[in-house]
């Protein structure tokens, strides 16, 4: 369906509330979730994670979320123009512009992420992870091998520009109806056999038994930023999305159910991830982009009947992860689709393509970062690999920072009275608002800060 370019009243608009739930549910639920989450949980400790993480999502990630929905549906903008919009003549567009070029970045290497899950439904179907499968081995195989790691990135990524380019109803919405719930049932099940494997009690106790003593700075920015990155704030994705609700849509329970399912997602998938690495006798502190992959597949043949069970459940948890991934990917995608849509007036069938198109050259080094060129896959500054560079630079430091900005914007900006009646103009009230002004005015922006300053602090 076609975007008004100038954003007007025949702005395309979600068909329900549900439907709105639903497709930011699928921004928000994906690699982040069940890549991302339990990688970061294993480089920082586990459960000392864990606890930090929760904190981050209640105390600044929920309020975060209300903050950039209200801007979008105020302003029916892309995250460049709805900065404009409220503060015209001012600088503040930039940070819509950082969130643009962040999602563009961010897609590079997500979609070579997303680009595995691709190749692992065929593997996994065709019955690959029996009970003698070197697990490790596969991946590298994949991974290291430069021309299936660029095809399959290619693959997702025409994938993803195709969806967007039909438009934000007919191409997001109808894919999260069933299948978020669908997936969230599969984890229940693989966690369900995950804790009772031999040696899972081990796992459990590492991401259940909180050691506070190894927690710093860096643990507590990887939570913060993890936490963004799940809930894909920090962007202006929730800006993006939240252009397309209606008037008469509540968005403080929207901006609730979202935060909710994300973070149990998130939670499912350490409970299926730890167990395992621990059975499978794998060290949480070597874990690097692929070890999710190799986890994962190491549980499939544990599941009965041999090899049938480990070929179902693994086909359907990766086609549901790939879809998962491609609700995300779309969400990256249309973020920037829009910008070039409403700034540029570019048709959607342009923007798309030529962003898209971008992304992947982008996104080439991070598919060749594992294994493939030698001198990527090894000795960059923030992490083993170039792939983990581009994450924590662009999926953490980046959204942390912009997350940073918006919330001083709203907070202190545009107000938060201003704000407040723009929550309440669906009819519905506005029922912690106290508590919301609370957060986004003094909590958000003084643990950010807080976080950011003990990173650059030792360098005085
Ligand atoms: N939240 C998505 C995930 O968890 C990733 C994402 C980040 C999407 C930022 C949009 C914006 O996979």
């Amino acid at each position: 369906m076609a975007i008004d370019p100038a954003g007007g009243p025949q702005r395309d608009t979600w068909g329900s509330k549900t439907a709105f739930v639903l497709a930011a549910a699928g921004s928000a639920i994906g690699l982040g979730n069940i890549w991302g989450f339990p990688t970061v949980a294993a480089q920082n400790g586990g459960a000392a994670f864990l606890v930090i993480y929760l904190l981050a999502v209640a105390l600044i990630g929920a309020p975060v979320m209300l903050a950039e929905l209200v801007v979008g549906r105020h302003t029916q903008r892309n995250p460049v123009g709805a900065f404009k919009a409220i503060m015209p003549g001012s600088a503040w567009w930039l940070v819509g512009a950082l969130g643009v070029l962040t999602g563009l970045m961010i897609l590079s290497f997500y979609s070579v992420i997303a680009g595995w899950t691709l190749a692992y439904i065929l593997k996994t179907a065709t019955g690959v992870f029996g009970p003698d499968a070197d697990t490790g081995a596969i991946f590298t195989n994949l991974a290291g091998d430069p021309l299936q790691a660029l095809f399959w990135h290619f693959l997702f990524m025409v994938i993803t520009i195709a969806v967007v380019v039909k438009g934000v109803r007919d191409g997001i919405e109808r894919w999260t109806k069933v299948l978020m719930p669908l997936l969230f049932v599969l984890l229940l099940l693989l966690a369900a056999r995950a804790v009772t494997l031999s040696g899972g009690g081990e796992g459990l106790s590492f991401y259940l038994n909180p050691d506070f003593s190894e927690v710093d700075g860096r643990v507590v920015l990887a939570a913060v930023g993890q936490a963004f990155f799940s809930l894909s704030l920090g962007m202006g994705a929730m800006i993006t999305y939240g252009s397309y609700i209606s008037k008469n849509q509540d968005l403080e329970s929207s901006a609730g159910w979202v935060t909710g399912f994300d973070t149990l997602i998130a939670i499912l998938a350490g409970l299926i991830i730890f167990p395992t690495l621990f059975h499978a006798g794998l060290d949480p502190n070597q874990s690097g982009p692929g070890m999710v992959f190799v986890v994962l597949t190491s549980l499939l043949s544990t599941i009965p009947p041999a090899p049938y069970g480990g070929i179902v459940f693994g086909t359907g948890f990766f086609m549901l992860l790939a879809i998962a991934a491609l609700t995300s990917s779309v969400s990256l995608l249309e973020v920037v689709t829009s910008w070039g849509v409403d700034e540029k007036g570019w048709t959607r069938k342009k923007a798309a393509w030529l962003i898209g198109g971008a992304a992947f050259v982008i996104g080439i080094p991070s598919a060749l970062a594992n294994g493939a060129v030698s001198w990527l896959s090894a000795g960059w500054p923030q992490g083993p690999d170039f792939l983990s560079f581009m994450f924590v630079v662009w999926g953490q430091y980046s959204l942390v920072v912009g997350a940073l900005l918006i919330s001083v914007f709203v907070a202190w900006v545009w107000g938060v009275k201003a704000a407040g009646e723009e929550v309440g103009a669906d009819g519905t009230g506005f029922t912690t608002e106290k508590l919301w002004r609370f957060l986004i005015r003094y909590v958000c922006p003084i643990a950010i800060l807080g976080v950011l300053w003990t990173l650059i602090e030792p360098l005085f």
